[in-house]
């Protein structure tokens, strides 16, 4: 091996292992409580959108290995603050009617799941069955003014 291509190799071997000693929180927590939807609905979007908007991110491996990690963990943070299926009935009505209202758009649209995060999980690609399913229950956003009595305490929905 030419010596250049050694010490290359070596500066970035220290690079890599220095840029692992910057700690980044994967945290998780339980939250005040989820939406009440239909089962579909809560098996999309736990399968699609749970990793980033929720207490209960299941942590994959590259979570856990720099630069990888400062994305990951970045991106759900950022997600829980937009929004946080966990902490659901803690928001105020209209930010749930709001919130949900989005979902149609943003998921028709693909802008979410996020792209890369598609490619890393197939599973969390929709089908066109589930897109629909989630476009029909974002379109009766104004649900979520009830549900503020009754629904809460019923899994009809
Ligand atoms: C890989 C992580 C990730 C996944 C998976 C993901 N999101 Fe997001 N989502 C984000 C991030 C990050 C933001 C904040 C974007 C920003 O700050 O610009 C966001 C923002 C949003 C917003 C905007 C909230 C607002 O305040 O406007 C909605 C709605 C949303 N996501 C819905 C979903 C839905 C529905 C799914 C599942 C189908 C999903 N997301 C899956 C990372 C994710």
């Amino acid at each position: 091996m030419k010596r250049g291509t050694k010490y290359t190799l070596i500066g970035l071997g220290v690079v890599f292992a220095a840029m692992q000693l910057k700690t980044v929180d994967r945290t998780n927590h339980l939250g005040a409580g989820d939406p009440v939807a239909s089962r579909e609905v809560m098996w999309i979007l736990r399968r699609a959108c749970y990793d980033c908007h929720s207490g209960e991110s299941r942590w994959p491996i590259w979570a856990y290995v720099a630069p990888m990690s400062w994305r990951v963990v970045g991106d759900v943070n950022r997600a829980r603050v937009a929004l946080n299926f966990s902490d659901w009935v803690a928001y105020p009505v209209e930010r749930r009617v709001a919130l949900r209202a989005t979902i149609a758009p943003i998921t028709i649209t693909h802008r979410m799941p996020l792209w890369y995060y598609v490619s890393l999980h197939p599973d969390a690609r929709l089908s066109r069955a589930e897109l629909d399913t989630l476009q029909e229950w974002s379109r009766r956003a104004s649900e979520e003014r009830q549900a503020d009595t009754s629904a809460r305490h019923s899994s009809r929905r």
